[in-house]
């Protein structure tokens, strides 16, 4: 700790501590609460550097937060033509967003079950076979990456009737996934203050394009009232409750 007053030549204190050369005596001069300003600053430091990772998660990471983040892929995989086109269900690859709190991305055994017959040659799946021959799975990169102290679970709200498509979007009209929703706290509460807004039967939660009127004839008001009691969807204290999505 630097002590400058020590070298003061026109020490305030009184004459004769001032005139003493004891260095011991000397360092009386500090104020009391001198004693507590190394401690204090050094607390300060270690909560600056606790908290500095987390700043950077919040307000610097490039991946957090950022509607329209669309990283690129090692493979060209197509949304709009696997789910779109083609018409494939989500849950076809990612097989676990109803038994689990991750969406498993798929393994590249699930592309070969189809390429290793279908554009068998093509140069854009070179990368898919070389994981097999290799065992070296493909390096997808993250498109959506909550920060570590938000707690986030598939299942919970696949099997209340949220649909993908409510926090993804269209995906089955993306040739590239991106981040369409703002998945910042404030988007979250908006659908827990009142998920009626947004449920669907569960039978449709990976369907695109859906609409309530259009599947059921009721109105989505209506028809979210009703869910929300045949889902037994829990109480606005709970959705609310900081422990919930912080623990
Ligand atoms: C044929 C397999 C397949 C199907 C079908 C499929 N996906 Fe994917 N999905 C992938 C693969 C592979 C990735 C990783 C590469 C990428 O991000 O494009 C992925 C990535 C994603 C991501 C981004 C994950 C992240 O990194 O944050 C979302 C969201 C997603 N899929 C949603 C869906 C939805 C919704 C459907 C149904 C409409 C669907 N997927 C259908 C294979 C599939
Ligand atoms: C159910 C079968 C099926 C599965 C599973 C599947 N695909 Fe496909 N994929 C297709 C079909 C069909 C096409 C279109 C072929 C065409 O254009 O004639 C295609 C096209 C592609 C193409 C474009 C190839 C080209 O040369 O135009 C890529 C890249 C691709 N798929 C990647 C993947 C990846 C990566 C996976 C695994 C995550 C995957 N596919 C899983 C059926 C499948
Ligand atoms: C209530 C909103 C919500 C719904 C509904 C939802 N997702 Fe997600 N999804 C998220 C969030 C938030 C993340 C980022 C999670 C993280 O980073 O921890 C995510 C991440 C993913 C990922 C990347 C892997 C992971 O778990 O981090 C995939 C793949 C995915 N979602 C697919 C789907 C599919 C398919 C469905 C429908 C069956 C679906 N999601 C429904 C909000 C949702
Ligand atoms: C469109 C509506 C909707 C959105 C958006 C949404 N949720 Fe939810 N959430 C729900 C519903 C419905 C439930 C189910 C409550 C129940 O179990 O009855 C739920 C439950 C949860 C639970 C409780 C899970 C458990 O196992 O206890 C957590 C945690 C959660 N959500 C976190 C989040 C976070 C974090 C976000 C934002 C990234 C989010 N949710 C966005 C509707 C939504
Ligand atoms: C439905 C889920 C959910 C609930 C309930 C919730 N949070 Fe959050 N919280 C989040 C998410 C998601 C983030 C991530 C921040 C972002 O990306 O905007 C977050 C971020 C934060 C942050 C970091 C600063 C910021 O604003 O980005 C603080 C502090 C925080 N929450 C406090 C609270 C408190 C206090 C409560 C209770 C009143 C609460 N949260 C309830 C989902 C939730």
């Amino acid at each position: 700790m630097a002590v400058p007053e020590n070298h003061d030549p026109a020490p305030i204190g009184p004459p004769a501590v001032a005139a003493s050369a004891d260095l011991g005596e000397e360092r009386f001069q500090f104020p009391p609460w001198a004693n507590y300003l190394f401690p204090a600053m050094l607390l300060l430091a270690i909560g600056v550097l606790t908290y500095l990772p987390l700043l950077g998660t919040l307000a610097l990471s490039p991946k957090t937060r950022s509607v329209g983040y669309r990283p690129e892929q090692p493979v060209a995989f197509s949304h709009a033509l696997h789910a779109g086109e083609l018409g494939m269900d989500c849950r076809f690859c990612h097989t676990t967003v109803e038994e689990t709190a991750f969406a498993a991305v798929p393994p590249t055994k699930t592309c070969l079950n189809c390429h290793a017959a279908i554009k068998a040659e093509s140069d854009l799946l070179q990368p898919v076979r070389a994981s097999f021959e290799t065992g070296e799975p493909i390096r997808w990169v993250k498109v959506h990456d909550m920060p570590d102290f938000v707690y986030f679970n598939h299942s919970a709200h696949v099997n209340k009737g949220v649909g993908c498509e409510t926090c993804h979007g269209r995906v089955d009209r993306m040739e590239e996934v991106g981040q369409d929703k703002p998945l910042g706290m404030a988007w979250c509460l908006e659908c827990h203050r009142q998920p009626e807004k947004f449920l669907r039967p569960r039978d449709a939660v990976t369907a695109m394009g859906w609409d309530a009127f259009a599947a059921t004839g009721k109105s989505q008001s209506a028809l979210g009232a009703e869910l929300k009691e045949t889902y037994h969807v829990l109480s606005e204290p709970f959705m609310t409750s900081c422990t919930t999505c912080h623990r």
